[in-house]
């Protein structure tokens, strides 16, 4: 899911990634994608009304999850997103869709929807294939909590990707680990790609780590977590 060229946001996204969820969730995204529906299960959301930020075509969020709100409303650059989500998820009742930035007209949405609580959904991570600035994302996603205050919210996103093979079992943390102490942890080495969503949650906060074999060879570990108002 790397970038073809640099700074566009249809790179995170798009057709290649549509063709590719299409196939790999299935079999290989598969205990992915079992474990992100118990994260959500686990999220005692309040608001009735949710927001879904990055959700893509929802290959890998669960129907049963969306079907817990009376109302669901997306942000979602990507033009083929609502109509495969519609697809996917005929069930859920989806409100208003919104084919844009959250970093450019994220603030207008959530204004728009004040009681709703918000989920990012493996969003986050990819910033940095759009902003190259590493100082800048960097306090984007520390200006998350701050954009969120007074909402339940949560996220799930890239945290660390490379290669290696890892089991599909999740990872509880009480806080934040530093880098080498995770990949240690979940006997990984070499090269990973940091992106850069270390600060999206208070480092005191408990998470998960969700190891997601994304392709043979290649594994993300994605952090998952939940603040409630
Ligand atoms: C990895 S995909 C999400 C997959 C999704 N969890 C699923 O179940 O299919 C990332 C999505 O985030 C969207 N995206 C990327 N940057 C965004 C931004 N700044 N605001 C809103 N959505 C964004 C992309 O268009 C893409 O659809």
């Amino acid at each position: 899911m790397g970038p073809k060229t640099e700074g566009s946001i249809d790179l995170t996204g798009g057709p290649v990634w549509h063709a590719r969820a299409l196939w790999r969730r299935v079999h290989l995204w598969k205990p992915f994608r079992k474990n992100v529906e118990n994260f959500l299960a686990s999220w005692p959301v309040h608001s009735r009304e949710l927001l879904l930020i990055g959700p893509s075509a929802g290959w890998c969020l669960p129907e049963k999850f969306l079907r817990g709100f009376s109302i669901v409303h997306a942000m979602d650059p990507d033009p083929f997103a609502a109509v495969l989500f519609r697809l996917n998820h005929p069930r859920a009742r989806i409100g208003a869709w919104q084919r844009a930035d959250f970093f450019v007209e994220g603030d207008a949405f959530l204004n728009r929807h004040p009681g709703a609580a918000v989920l990012f959904c493996n969003v986050l991570g990819q910033r940095r294939y759009v902003n190259r600035d590493i100082e800048s994302v960097e306090n984007e996603m520390r200006q998350i909590k701050l954009r969120l205050r007074g909402r339940d919210w949560a996220s799930f996103h890239d945290l660390l990707s490379g290669f290696g093979e890892a089991s599909s079992e999740i990872k509880v943390l009480k806080s934040a680990l530093d880098q080498a102490t995770l990949l240690s942890s979940l006997d990984l080495s070499g090269e990973w790609l940091d992106h850069l969503t270390g600060n999206v949650f208070a480092r005191s906060q408990t998470r998960q780590i969700i190891p997601w074999r994304f392709a043979p060879g290649r594994v993300h570990l994605v952090e998952a977590g939940y603040v409630n108002a």
